[in-house]
């Protein structure tokens, strides 16, 4: 090795310095071993050359080649220590007693939590859980039903038709029809389904909503019965001081006919803004079955009696919790729906 050699190789070493300044860990070990490295290291071997230069050369460039030593081993050393720091300060940053993550459960939106308890409240009273289909024809929707074609409530206005004749149903009792066409008494059905009407879609009305119908037909029912099977639901359903009113009022389909109304659960009666001061709040329309509705569906009308019922879930969803806007519960918005978790 020359005089000149061993000095160009020391000022190659020097830039190492530099690499060393920002190496990785990784990095670090390497350089060490490619320069300080017992067998293959560059300034190891250097150090090993020195005997091949001139004795006057030998001790200078030894001498510099020991400092350059010195600095590469502070160097790393030094990067090895901020290395060491980087690494306990992202221990540091992390908050080890941090909760873990929450896992999303899936579960059932507040009115299928009403529809099935309302159905479970009716089965314990030996009603069986039936669906029927959402287009039906206007005979069914309407005429069965001895609602005339020319009553407002078959008018174009409430009704979606799909074309002349078919609809989509704008309640659940066409499942009277059906059922009764179908089984001979007794009958005693719970039909859960969503119903459609043009109605806007704004903070107490929706184009689409879900309604419960119930049906109960056999020898001798008579009111008392009817009103026995109402009061017995609202009382398991709400509770057993909840109070409930039967209002006269008209459906083509029953007679007499009744709108039932139940003591305000969220005021109990001392009236609030929700029941509109009133203390009661109205939960479904229902009566004792009218004849003619047995006629055409085939139910001797001498021989058997029967009532029947309808109501809104999302209205009775509305009125168990509070909720002010019939449109949080489409919305499906997980903070809203958050608050439900059973
Ligand atoms: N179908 C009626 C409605 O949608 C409710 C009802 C059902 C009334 C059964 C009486 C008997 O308003």
């Amino acid at each position: 090795m020359s005089n000149e050699t061993a000095r160009g190789r020391l000022a190659e070493l020097e830039n190492t310095l530099e690499t060393i300044a920002t190496a990785s860990p990784s990095g670090l070990a390497e350089l060490r071993n490619e320069i300080l490295g017992r067998k293959a290291g560059k300034l190891t071997h250097l150090l090993r050359s020195l005997g091949e230069l001139p004795p006057e050369e030998r001790r200078e460039i030894g001498a510099a080649a020991n400092i350059l030593k010195g600095r590469i081993e502070a160097a790393i050393e030094k990067r090895t220590a901020e290395c060491e720091s980087a690494d306990s300060a992202v221990g540091q940053s992390e908050d080890l007693a941090m909760p873990a993550r929450t896992l999303w459960r899936g579960n059932r939106h507040p009115v299928t939590v009403v529809v099935d308890e309302i159905c479970e409240i009716f089965k314990e009273l030996g009603f069986t859980r039936v669906v029927g289909p959402e287009v039906e024809t206007d005979e069914y929707n309407f005429t069965k039903l001895n609602i005339p074609l020319d009553h407002p409530a078959a008018d174009m206005h409430d009704t979606f038709y799909l074309s002349p004749g078919v609809l989509l149903r704008t309640h659940t009792s066409p499942m009277q029809a059906h059922t009764m066409e179908k089984y001979q008494p007794p009958i005693r059905i719970v039909v859960p389904g969503q119903v459609y009407r043009r109605d806007p879609f704004d903070p107490s009305h929706s184009p689409v909503f879900e309604q419960i119908e119930g049906l109960a037909v056999d020898e001798g029912i008579t009111f008392v019965d009817f009103k026995a099977g109402i009061d017995y639901f609202v009382k398991a359903f709400f509770s057993k001081d909840t109070k409930v009113r039967f209002r006269p009022s008209f459906f083509p389909f029953t007679e007499p006919s009744a709108e039932i109304d139940v003591g305000c659960p969220l005021c109990k009666g001392s009236g609030c803004s929700t029941c509109k001061h009133t203390g009661f709040m109205e939960i479904m329309g229902a009566g004792m079955v009218h004849p003619t509705v047995f006629d055409r569906c085939g139910v001797d009308s001498e021989k058997y009696t029967g009532y029947a019922y309808g109501m809104g879930p999302h209205r009775i969803t509305m009125i168990r919790h509070g909720i002010p806007d019939i449109r949080l519960l489409y919305e499906n918005d997980m903070r809203f729906l958050g608050q439900f978790v059973e």
